[in-house]
């Protein structure tokens, strides 16, 4: 073995989907941070398994993945991903071609969406100023609710079309989710859990929600808990974010919620998250939360700092506690000296931030 690799170098097996537009120049970014981040710290190496799955294999083949695709990424110990979608592909066939299976299959059933305020990076909220006034965790169900798929349309031309979209909560799931959720709250400083629904006009599912939230907070004495409805958590959001800490949402609530809080933070270019199994009989998931991007795609300005972020947020899932601390504090350094892109008000392009990145870890080490 040569000396320079530590005796105790462990490998973690990654499946890398970088998908469609800004999804494969964010993830080369990523995986170029991430390489640099092993060889600086050689505690542990990467080993990238990339798969081409894209809106151009649905358009050649006629699927996104293969009919094994599943059980392939199964065997890896977490998968990194870009983003999919493409204007010349419906949306709702990539999304259910590839990300959707992915998370209801291998049992990714929280996403988890942290949402604060990066050194350097400014909120167009004015009284966002510094760290602490925006620090939020987001917990996303990510296995059913509005998302469960269930549903249908008949007589799609004809004046009487009808189309349903059935919402499924089940108590299994909602237990689950609004479980992890108090263990993120519980671990936090502030312990406190804000759960939204809209369970005023939703009169069934979020009822339900509602009465299983209340159920599971009895065995969290210690954290705090409050209610939203979700058209209200938007303007406590804008109007009275310091007020706010973890928060539990459905599928679709906390979808949108968490486009507004990535711009409230700064950028939707910044925000990660994480599609956990926490049970880990499979491997998780970890994506930035926009998109493919296509009005900015192929022009290499996409800023990567929410591809960094969920790199960081992956090896620490891998037990990588340290690496993951170092990319952070190294993207920090980066967003503090005024090198981002321009969501983010700077001038450089994705190439010129992940140069940054690779600084730091040169002066480092
Ligand atoms: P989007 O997130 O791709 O873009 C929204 C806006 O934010 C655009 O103006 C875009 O230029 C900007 N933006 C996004 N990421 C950025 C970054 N890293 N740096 C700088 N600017 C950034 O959302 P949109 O336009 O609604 O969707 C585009 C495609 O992406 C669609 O096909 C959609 O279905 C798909 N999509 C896929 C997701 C996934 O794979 N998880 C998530 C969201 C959308
Ligand atoms: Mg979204």
């Amino acid at each position: 073995m040569p000396s320079h690799i530590h005796s105790t170098t462990k490998v973690h097996r990654i499946a890398l989907i970088p998908g469609d537009g800004i999804g494969t120049e964010i993830t080369t970014a990523a995986v170029r941070a991430l390489r640099q981040l092993s060889a600086t710290l050689s505690t542990f190496t990467l080993d990238f398994t990339q798969f081409p799955w894209s809106s151009a294999t649905y358009l050649q083949e006629g699927h996104y993945m293969p009919s094994d695709g599943l059980a392939q990424l199964k065997k890896f110990d977490a998968i990194y991903f870009g983003a999919v979608g493409w204007p010349d592909v419906p949306d709702h066939i990539s999304l259910w071609g590839l990300i959707l299976p992915i998370r209801k299959t291998l049992g990714q059933y929280v996403n988890v969406r942290p949402v604060r305020m990066l050194d350097g990076v400014t909120s167009p909220l004015k009284g966002v100023q510094r760290a602490g006034d925006l620090d939020w965790v987001i917990v996303r169900e990510n296995s059913e609710g509005e998302y469960s798929g269930q549903g249908g349309i008949s007589h799609e031309d004809e004046l009487h079309g009808v189309a349903t979209e059935v919402s499924v909560f089940t108590r299994v799931g909602v237990e689950r989710v609004v479980r992890f959720a108090f263990e993120v709250a519980r671990g936090r400083p502030r312990r406190k859990l804000t759960m939204v629904t809209k369970s005023n006009a939703q009169r069934h599912g979020m009822v339900f929600w509602d009465k299983v939230f209340w159920e599971v907070a009895r065995e969290f004495p210690d954290v705090e808990t409050d209610k939203m409805l979700v058209d209200a958590m938007t303007v406590r959001m804008t109007l009275d974010p310091k007020s706010l800490d973890t928060i539990v949402a459905t599928n679709l609530h906390a979808d949108i919620l968490s486009d507004l809080a990535a711009a409230l933070a700064g950028s939707i270019g910044i925000a990660p998250s994480s599609n956990l199994n926490p049970e880990r009989t499979a491997p998780s998931m970890f994506e930035p939360i926009h998109g493919s991007a296509p009005d900015i795609a192929g022009k290499g300005v996409a800023n990567p700092v929410g591809a960094f972020w969920s790199a960081a947020e992956m090896v620490r899932w891998l037990g990588e506690d340290k690496a993951a601390d170092v990319l952070m504090e190294a993207v920090e350094n980066v967003t503090r000296a005024g090198v981002t892109t321009k969501d983010l008000g700077g001038k450089e392009n994705t190439e010129g931030v992940t140069e940054a990145v690779h600084d730091i870890y040169t002066m480092a080490s």
